[in-house]
């Protein structure tokens, strides 16, 4: 799977698998998020360490990895999917600050519901803050709907806010 788009302003993305040269990049995409990318993810900064561990889970057949890279800054977002024992992946992305807005993200969900097809995955998931309309308009946009709602008391990375479960079955 390599796939290649052109942003708004002319920077050319290939999306692809991760791969073991991309470490480095890894780290430095993580680190370098901003708090207000941060906010629906997780409450405190990545640390190179953790970057290192959730590097190192990836093998293609639990958890999977596909990235958007561009040539000058290298990694600029990355899309995992998470393998449940249910046979359902569940998906959990993000792109760095300064290359947000730009359909990167979406092209990730593409590449990654494509990809699951061909890896016979039956279902894509993903829990998304209700708060969270970007990712939430992209996830219906390409066919996912809410499965359920948790309410507040479902505490997603220590924080007290709903949360939807979005799903998409593939044949
Ligand atoms: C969510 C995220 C991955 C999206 O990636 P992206 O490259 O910025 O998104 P894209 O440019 O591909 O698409 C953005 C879409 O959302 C829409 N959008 C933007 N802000 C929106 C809002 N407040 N409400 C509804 N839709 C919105 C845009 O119009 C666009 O859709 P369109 O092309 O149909 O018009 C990225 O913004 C991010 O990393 N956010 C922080 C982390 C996060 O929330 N991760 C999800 C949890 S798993």
């Amino acid at each position: 799977m390599q796939k290649k788009m052109l942003t708004p302003k002319g920077r050319v993305i290939r999306i692809r698998p991760l791969n073991e040269n991309d470490l480095d990049s890894l780290i430095k995409m993580y680190t370098t998020l901003s708090d207000s990318t941060l906010k629906y993810m997780r409450a405190e900064r990545f640390t190179e360490e953790e970057v290192r561990e959730m590097f190192q889970k990836v093998d293609f057949e639990r958890v999977y990895s596909i990235v958007a890279e561009e040539k000058d800054f290298g990694i600029v977002g990355e899309l995992r999917i998470i393998m449940h024992e249910t046979g359902s992946g569940e998906i959990g992305f993000v792109v760095h600050d300064e290359f947000q807005y730009q359909g990167i993200g979406q092209s990730l969900v593409r590449a990654a519901i494509e990809f699951a097809r061909k890896e016979g995955i039956k279902k894509l998931i993903a829990f998304i803050n209700e708060n969270n309309a970007c990712s939430i308009h992209i996830f219906r946009k390409y066919g996912f709907e809410v499965e359920k709602r948790f309410g507040p008391e479902y505490h997603l990375m220590g924080k007290e806010e709903a949360v939807l479960k979005l799903a998409l079955r593939l044949n």
